[in-house]
């Protein structure tokens, strides 16, 4: 299986558009030793031919820009290397990208139902999109393996199995009641020819029971490192809100994800959906240090891995 880094960012990318924080500065001036960072997204494939997005952010159009295998191939007048798109949750920055992917070329969209429902209710991308183009959307169940088809009915050998991390809506669809099951997932992708396995999980609240057996095995993790710190936001003075609130675990700590990670039997653990603010970003500093220190990676946008 093939993966590609598209974007290593959480929501705003790095640096934001609005934020004087350190390392947004520090990118501003050119300073050595940190990377720009485009909104989070993972490409994964098992050909190097078909290739499924999994979330779509609002930068995509760069991101295909700036990965060959996503370009028009072949001889077609118009073509795609995006073979499908997966969505773990409704957020703007794991679904936005749909909007930018209207124009006319084949590929499914992969959910859980309630990530379906909320898109319909309060941010109507499916409606909007199907207004220039069919698009087939699949519903993902949690827990079972759905096989990743192309838009052109060609099966690939990649499933895709979600599990439950977060009970946490969008902002945009707090008015929403019910069951809140699938709101925020993980995805296990397995390709079947060679048993190669990824996880994928840009959303974590807490490291549970469910997570823990969904790393069991995997050749490479992508862990949510959005902050160092659950207090990260509130000490810079740019949020009132918490990690835990916005539904993050904190990177730092005892009960931070670093602490789980570095203990895990797993060769490559990576850390993405980095928020702007987290000194992680920055090769020179201790906290960087901290993380190379476990093994664990710091994602940027072009890494590419092959298990
Ligand atoms: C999140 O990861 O918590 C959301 O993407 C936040 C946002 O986009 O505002
Ligand atoms: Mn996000
Ligand atoms: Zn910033």
């Amino acid at each position: 299986m093939k993966i590609k880094v598209l974007g290593a960012a959480a929501g705003g990318g790095s640096p934001q558009w609005n934020c004087r924080c350190p390392n947004c500065i520090s990118l501003r001036n050119g300073a050595p030793g940190i990377e720009p960072r485009t909104q989070s997204s993972v490409a994964v494939s098992s050909d190097g031919d078909d290739w499924y997005l999994l979330n779509v952010s609002p930068d995509i159009r760069q991101q295909i820009q700036d990965c060959s295998e996503l370009t028009p191939p072949g001889n077609e007048p118009r073509g795609t290397g995006i073979a499908g798109c997966v969505l773990t949750d409704a957020e703007i920055d794991h679904t936005t990208g749909l909007l930018l992917l209207r124009e006319n070329a084949n590929f499914r969209i992969y959910s859980t139902p309630l990530v379906r429902r909320w898109l319909n209710d309060y941010f109507p991308i499916e409606p909007i999109v199907s207004a220039f183009v069919p698009r087939e959307w699949e519903e993902l169940s949690l827990g079972e393996p759905t096989a990743l088809v192309s838009g052109k009915g060609k099966a690939s050998t990649l499933r895709v199995t979600a599990f439950d991390l977060d009970t946490h809506p969008p902002l945009f669809a707090k008015a929403h009641t019910g069951s809140a099951e699938g709101s925020v997932v993980g995805l296990i992708v397995e390709d079947t020819a060679t048993g190669g396995k990824m996880v994928y999980a840009p959303g974590v609240e807490a490291i549970t029971p469910a997570l823990r057996q969904a790393v069991e095995g995997a050749q490479l993790f992508f862990m949510d490192g959005t902050l160092w710190s659950n207090e990260e936001m509130i000490t810079l003075g740019l949020s009132q809100r918490t990690g835990l609130d916005m539904g993050h675990i904190a990177v730092s700590g005892n009960d931070g994800s670093l602490q789980w990670l570095a203990g895990l039997d797993i060769p490559e653990r990576i850390y993405l959906h980095i928020n702007n603010t987290n000194p992680i970003l920055d090769t020179r500093s201790d906290e960087f240090r901290a993380v190379r220190e476990t093994g664990v990676r710091v994602a940027t946008d072009g890494d590419a891995f092959d298990i």
